[in-house]
């Protein structure tokens, strides 16, 4: 997955993948120190096992994804990305309407934007969906 916070991954990973596959998210892990490379070994581990996985993350820029897709492809699994393309206005109103720890701090959305890069098969990607919101 790929996009800002508040711009409705886990909402799409809910309703189009959570059946099917494993949800990886360093969010399920929020105190663990060295989460990135928990969430790597979780997922290579998954696709050992020959399981579908989904990393519901922002993953905002290449340098975040290029490892999963190393993973990936390590495993001999396909990757896509799925890039939920929402204006930062619409995730910042959303993530305002939070409430308690789920609303993320502004900080955390404003550098995701800067960082934000659209998918592109050329990263390495066998197919990539944009889903337009907001
Ligand atoms: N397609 C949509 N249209 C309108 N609102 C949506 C849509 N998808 C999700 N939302 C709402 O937007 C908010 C954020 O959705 P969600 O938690 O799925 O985002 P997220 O990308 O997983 O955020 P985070 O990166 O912080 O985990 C929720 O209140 C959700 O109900
Ligand atoms: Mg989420």
């Amino acid at each position: 997955m790929v996009g800002l916070q508040g711009s409705g991954k886990s909402t799409w990973v809910e309703e189009h993948l959570a059946a099917t596959h494993l949800v990886v998210s360093k969010d399920h892990w929020p105190n663990a120190r060295r989460r990135e490379a928990r969430q790597r070994r979780v997922v290579a581990e998954a696709l050992a096992e020959g399981r579908h996985v989904v990393v519901d993350n922002t993953n905002p820029h290449p340098e975040d994804r290029t490892p999963l897709i190393t993973i990936a492809h390590e495993h001999g699994a396909r990757v896509r990305a799925v890039y939920l393309r929402v204006p930062l206005s619409v995730c910042l109103a959303r993530n305002a309407q939070r409430h308690g720890p789920a609303r993320v701090p502004l900080v955390g959305v404003l550098t995701a934007s800067g960082r934000l890069t659209r998918p592109s098969r050329a990263e390495g990607f066998d197919r990539v969906d944009v889903v337009p919101g907001g």
